[in-house]
């Protein structure tokens, strides 16, 4: 299994901050967004893991991460997506990345609450995603179930209600996903739609949804980058990381600490 963090974007809905940084490189509380989507792929075991970045502040990203895995066995690889083509754009740049594996994708601004280290571990093959309850489900991808809760139909913001659950960025394919990306036509809005490859294996009868329990973010305006912040805070979020990561973290604190003094 590799995994992949999609991490692209020009985050518009949040300028001024994304004028001088990535959106996922804004703090969540004591860490920047991007370690929730690296932990979700880390806990499950992953040691391949893709980030996509836009160009504009890719070096952000290597300053906090190029040396964060170190001293395990972690390997981080970066790729720049220059235009933001859509979510299915990911399995076409992360191809060679990809190689034949399953992969797992995720989106960066991503924050969930449940952990999903036994369904990316337990994964065979077709595509597994996850569905949560949303008040607002018409700025998502959005899946209707039958009264058996078996996924009937998954469509990219609909106009008119169809479900209260919406299809979170947490994506978990085989290696057919790469061909079904290269097949898919731009949507209306010009992106490949990811709404299109979990089709794909709907049809198929290879789609397995499963349900999230606990809350899930997507810190993607003020508000809920805000909200995002407070609620890992308030749950301590971060004491439930990977072990590796919060090591890596505390010595990358440690190592800035000891330079800072250096300087003096
Ligand atoms: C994208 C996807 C959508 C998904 C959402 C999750 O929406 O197109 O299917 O539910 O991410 O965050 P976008 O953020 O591109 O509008």
């Amino acid at each position: 299994m590799r995994g992949i963090i999609l991490a692209g974007g020009t985050a518009t809905r949040l300028f001024p901050l994304t004028a001088t940084t990535s959106k996922q490189l804004l703090p969540i509380y004591d860490r920047q967004m991007i370690f929730y989507p690296l932990n979700v792929l880390v806990k499950a075991g992953i040691k391949d893991i893709l980030i996509i970045i836009a160009p504009e502040h890719s070096g952000h990203f290597l300053n906090l991460l190029g040396s964060i895995f170190d001293k395990n066995d972690i390997r981080l690889e970066f790729k720049v997506q220059k235009i933001p083509r859509g979510l299915a754009d990911a399995f076409l740049i992360g191809e060679n990345f990809i190689d034949g594996d399953n992969v797992t994708m995720i989106l960066g601004d991503n924050i969930f609450e449940d952990d999903f280290s036994e369904a990316i571990k337990n994964f065979k093959s077709g595509g597994q995603v996850f569905a949560v309850k949303v008040p607002d489900p018409e700025r998502s991808g959005v899946v209707q179930f039958d009264d058996k809760m078996k996924a009937v139909k998954i469509v990219e913001k609909p106009k008119e209600w169809l479900s209260d659950y919406i299809i979170p960025g947490l994506y978990i394919y085989d290696s057919r996903v790469v061909d079904v990306a290269r097949q898919v036509k731009p949507s209306a809005r010009g992106e490949i739609e990811i709404t299109d490859l979990h089709n794909w294996y709907l049809e198929r009868g290879e789609l397995t949804v499963g349900l999230i329990k606990g809350k899930w973010l997507d810190a993607g305006t003020f508000d809920s980058l805000l909200e995002a912040g407070q609620y890992v805070k308030e749950k301590k979020l971060y004491e439930k990381f990977d072990p590796i990561i919060n090591q890596a973290i505390l010595e990358f604190n440690q190592e800035l600490k000891n330079l800072a003094k250096k300087k003096l």
